[in-house]
């Protein structure tokens, strides 16, 4: 027995495009779903200026396929060098809808990152007087941290200060992965979301760690133990309007995942839809997977819903996803759940 479902087109709100060859080959993967995507800034080097985002933007548009419409929605990477005054006019031209945050050394690309927060503080009142979203990458980086503690240790002694000393600043906590994160959002009404993405509503530590490493389940910021699943499920097919979907569609090639020291990343553009539509069918909140695609981040960044729509199909036979796709870099493989599913974007 067939069932379908038909949602507003859902948009991306954390998404990594890479650029060159690999960007080429992902484009697609996410268009074909997708309308909409806020585009990460962690290039070599990153995007920091109006100027850089503008010939980013550009090089994004040409990779299009003939036939797909997606709207990259711009970034820049905030460094302790990031001026105002462009940040203003890059906003200003409808450029940019967002700067993102990396604490220096905390995940891939992010060396350009900030420090020492004191230097940011002119940007982010900026961003609060215009109403810029600032999307955090929520993990402290002190080697004395334990990994699995850097989101809940971040909340407490970096975004909560942030927070207070800027208080019309508007945050998105990116990719959140406990019930610390979870339960800050839900405690904090003012100016404050988080995006979820599809894999940490799959996986727990145990799928990277128990019964030999899965290099392609390690992604930062790594997952937690099941009970910080259970609540990103819960928040996530909750209703909830300030959670919603940002993959953070990761794409590293076979061979730098499969390293001594492989990268961390996790790409689901290829499968996202199909592997939601099971989650919520599996929480019994089908209904709320509209909310959390594609109402939920429109709402939250002031930009209209999608009027295109997208319809999954749930047949009786388990869908094939590609295992990888081929990119000019190299095969890129796609994120596997580890159980059948049998729902798929049909239209
Ligand atoms: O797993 C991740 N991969 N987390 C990040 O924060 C960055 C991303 C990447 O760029 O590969
Ligand atoms: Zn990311």
């Amino acid at each position: 027995m067939t069932q379908t479902l038909t949602i507003a087109r859902p948009d991306d709100w954390h998404l990594h495009l890479r650029d060159g060859a690999m960007l080429q080959a992902v484009l697609p993967e996410t268009a074909r779903h997708f309308a909409r995507a806020i585009i990460m800034p962690n290039l070599v080097p990153p995007v920091v200026k109006g100027a850089d985002a503008t010939a980013y933007r550009d090089r994004i548009l040409a990779a299009l396929p003939e036939g797909m419409s997606f709207e990259p929605l711009m970034t820049l990477y905030l460094t302790e060098n990031t001026d105002p005054a462009d940040v203003e006019a890059a906003a200003a031209s409808g450029l940019i809808k967002a700067l993102k945050l990396y604490p220096a050394g905390a995940t891939t690309n992010s060396a350009s990152g900030v420090s020492n927060f004191d230097n940011v503080r002119p940007v982010l009142e900026k961003m609060a007087e215009i109403g810029l979203p600032l999307c955090v990458h929520g993990e402290v980086t002190d080697s004395d941290i334990d990994i699995f503690d850097r989101e809940a240790v971040f909340i407490d002694r970096v975004l909560d200060p942030i927070r207070k000393a800027t208080p019309g600043l508007k945050v998105v906590m990116e990719h959140i992965t406990t019930k610390d994160g979870v339960d800050y959002v839900k405690s904090n009404p003012e100016n404050l979301g988080a995006t979820i993405t599809t894999h940490h509503l799959i996986i727990n530590r145990n799928h990277i760690l128990a019964g030999g490493i899965k290099p392609h389940y390690y992604c930062l910021p790594v997952a937690k133990r099941e009970t910080h699943r259970i609540a990103l499920r819960e928040a996530a097919t909750s209703g909830d309007a300030r959670f919603f979907l940002g993959t953070d569609s990761a794409p590293h090639t076979d061979a730098n995942k499969l390293l001594p020291c492989g990268c961390a990343g996790c790409f689901t553009a290829t499968n996202t839809m199909a592997l939601l539509a099971h989650v919520f069918e599996e929480d019994s909140a089908l209904d709320k997977l509209e909310g959390f695609a594609s109402r939920n981040g429109p709402a939250f960044y002031g930009l209209p819903v999608n009027e295109a729509r997208l319809t999954l199909t749930k047949s009786d036979s388990a869908a094939v996803f590609p295992k990888q796709i081929e990119t000019g870099d190299g095969p890129v493989t796609v994120f596997d759940p580890g159980f059948p599913v049998y729902w798929n974007v049909t239209g």
